[in-house]
């Protein structure tokens, strides 16, 4: 199917990464493919970023629609995610440089390989389907395993150290703030009285222990285990120092593509795109612009790029995808 004179013809269904053979978990399906190459512009540039690999779905993408002698550099901080990328990205020989690291450092590295700048840059935030299947990361509040959450196992703090440590009020904070959950003053008050927590079945008990005699659509443990993930990790500070460096990294005329599920990360890279596309951030109320900030991107996607239903159905993970795209100026 043409798509803004990009060819892409691949379906949904050929388009699943296979990993049963890996690791042994589910298919990671890209979400909004078609969309982010397409607003990506993958044919006329030569050098890409992908800030999350995961299972190298986008990153497959890019390096198969874009011209034989373009680049793509990708990171991802999980080990794992790594190795399977690697797999994956192998038939595109030194096309494809995969780096153990945060995309919080995409300038250092773009510089590290000598290039000023690229034409792409593709963050598909959040959690592949694989980690979540892999029960020892401890992301599955349905699968037993240590209270870990780490994308990268071998360093910070896991899950179970943050939610030991903390007061009751910091931890009904970190559920309020990145789980939006309303009874998080509850679920804080039963954490601590039942420490020291160390497998995830406990912290998913002392939810459904919340919630009992609840009939709900969606289990209650999703908003809490995604706040306690984005605390362990720091997702929300990585994103923001991940934004402001990919923005710098782009050339002239270059893209950068987010893929968002949760409105914090939304929230986060809709302000900066605003602000970073405005030649004046001075107050509304203020007459005369004193702040001699100057514009460097324009937005191209004026609202937010959703996934089809076809792709709902398909895949539902894709449900509160959002991709914003904007230009370097
Ligand atoms: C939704 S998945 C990406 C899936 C990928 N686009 C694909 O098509 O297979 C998000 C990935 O980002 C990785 N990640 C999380 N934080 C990161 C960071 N700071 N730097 C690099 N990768 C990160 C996770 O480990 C995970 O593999």
């Amino acid at each position: 199917m043409a798509r803004n004179g990009l060819n892409i013809s691949k379906t949904w269904a050929s388009n699943m990464i296979d990993l049963q053979g890996e690791e042994g978990p589910t298919p990671h399906q890209p979400v909004l493919y078609h969309e982010s190459l397409t607003y990506l512009q993958v044919q006329s540039g030569e050098r890409f970023v992908d800030g999350t690999l995961g299972a190298g779905g986008h990153a497959t993408g890019i390096l198969k629609e874009a011209k034989p002698q373009s680049q793509l550099l990708g990171f991802d901080v999980d080990p794992q995610a790594i190795k399977i990328a690697k797999k994956k990205l192998a038939e595109y020989g030194e096309r494809a440089i995969i780096q153990q690291r945060s995309y919080a450092d995409i300038q250092t590295a773009i510089n590290e390989l000598g290039w000023k700048c690229v034409d792409g840059i593709i963050l598909d935030l959040g959690i592949s389907s694989m980690q979540i299947d892999i029960a020892s990361k401890g992301f599955s509040f349905i699968k037993p395993a240590p209270l870990d959450m780490r994308f990268d196992q071998s360093t910070g703090q896991t899950a179970a150290d943050l939610l030991n440590t903390l007061d009751e009020k910091e931890i009904a904070d970190i559920i309020w703030k990145f789980g939006e959950e309303p009874r998080s003053r509850q679920i804080a008050k039963m954490i601590v009285e039942n420490r020291p927590l160390t497998q995830t079945t406990q912290l998913t008990q002392i939810i459904n222990q919340v919630y009992i005699g609840k009939d709900l659509k969606r289990n209650p443990a999703t908003r809490t285990f995604q706040a306690v993930r984005i605390a362990v990790n720091r997702e929300l500070e990585v994103l923001e120092k991940g934004l402001e460096n990919a923005l710098a990294s782009l050339c002239k005329g270059g893209r950068l593509a987010v893929i968002t599920f949760h409105s914090l990360e939304d929230r986060i890279v809709k302000q900066l795109f605003r602000q970073e596309s405005k030649d004046c951030i001075c107050p509304p109320e203020q007459i005369i612009c004193n702040c001699g900030h100057k514009a460097t991107i324009n937005i191209v996607t004026k609202k937010p790029v959703r996934p089809s239903e076809e792709e709902v159905e398909d895949n539902p993970r894709a449900r509160s995808a959002k991709l914003r795209v904007v230009e370097k100026k």
